[in-house]
């Protein structure tokens, strides 16, 4: 099933806050759309993101072509700092909005529809290039597992969360293809419920096996000794290799620690922030209350109840074993080490 596809000047984005019950997919024929899109999480994960964002650009162009060169290229400028309002953490957004607009300038066209053209061009390798990262992110994290590895998950970093294949449930889908007998615990994921409604979906439909539990149970899971490894995907990645990912994934790592169980990374390279020194720096997006104190249309707290709800949390480096992207596994000391990968 595809996260999203072209088609015709239009963005198929499958909504996933209506997995896994049912398989809709939204047509983007307006930018706003794909904002709106991104913002409530129909089109979700880092690359997703940057992939849904790149292509919601070409969209806004596509609305502009009439105008003379200068002022569309402004306009265009214009909706891609208005596309990356949308979400603050995952950095694939920014990356792939600034590639969208380098190719803009470089382009050579005669017209605006000419530089449409190389804007579908970049937004389709941007896509094409992502799938093509992960099977190699797949091949390099693949020296991780041991045979017969239960490997527990945080969220969704899977074919969902991308434009196909996934980051940390790409290596779990190697390892899986090259029959090394794994299994998988799915942390459920509040608020959102990206791995028990995401995660297992996906590990279901390839016949990996998949265990969900709730997020407070992964420290009783570990104690039990039945976890080898932990893997989890990335939004940011600051040039230290801090680690911003899902809520959650801090107490996950700090799990991982108190157990000796290893604490793997996946992400692309699109993923690391050179330009930031440490995770603190990182932008923690907070989402609404009723996320919450809501659980599939159900209140599940009081009526005006005091709600904090960050998206996402930050990862020590210290508590990170190593980081698998693309290009290779990047050890401690990562500032070297996701450096020389560049
Ligand atoms: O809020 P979400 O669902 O967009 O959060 C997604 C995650 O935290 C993923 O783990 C991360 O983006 C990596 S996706 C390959």
């Amino acid at each position: 099933m595809e996260t999203m596809y072209w088609e015709d000047r239009c963005l198929k984005l499958l909504d996933q806050t209506q997995l896994p019950s049912k398989t809709v997919y939204l047509e983007c024929t307006d930018y706003h759309d794909v904002m709106q899109s991104i913002k409530r999480l129909s089109v979700r994960g880092a690359p997703a993101i940057g992939a849904s964002a790149a292509y919601g650009l070409v969209i806004g162009a596509l609305s502009e072509e009439h105008l003379n060169q200068t002022t569309f290229i402004k306009k265009i400028e214009d909706i891609a700092r208005e596309i990356a309002s949308t979400r603050p953490t995952a950095v694939n957004l920014q990356w792939a909005l600034e590639r969208m607009l380098a190719r803009v300038h470089s382009s050579h066209a005669r017209d605006t529809a000419g530089i449409i053209s190389d804007m579908l061009e970049e937004a389709h390798k941007i896509f094409n290039e992502d799938v093509e990262g992960n099977k190699q992110m797949g091949q390099h994290g693949l020296n991780l597992i041991p045979h017969g590895a239960r490997i527990l998950t945080h969220c969704n970093a899977g074919a969902l969360a991308t434009a196909g294949y996934g980051t940390a449930l790409g290596v779990i889908r190697a390892a899986h293809e090259k029959g090394l007998d794994i299994s998988v615990y799915a942390d459920e994921t509040r608020p959102l419920l990206q791995g028990a409604r995401l995660t297992a979906w996906e590990m279901m439909q390839e016949n990996i096996p998949v265990t969900i539990i709730t997020d407070n149970m992964a420290g009783y899971l570990m104690y039990k000794g039945m976890v080898d490894i932990v893997i989890v995907g990335a939004d940011r990645i600051a040039a230290n290799g801090d680690v911003a990912n899902k809520i959650g994934t801090y107490s996950v790592a700090v799990l991982a620690k108190q157990h000796n169980i290893p604490f793997y990374v996946a992400a692309p390279m699109s993923t690391i922030d050179f330009k930031l020194g440490s995770g603190s720096q990182i932008p923690i997006e907070e989402r609404e209350w009723h996320e919450v104190t809501g659980l599939a249309g159900q209140a599940v707290a009081p009526e005006g109840v005091r709600v904090w709800n960050p998206a996402f949390d930050v990862t020590p480096s210290d508590l990170v074993t190593a980081i698998i992207t693309d290009k290779g596994i990047a050890r401690s000391p990562y500032a070297q080490g996701l450096a020389a990968l560049k």
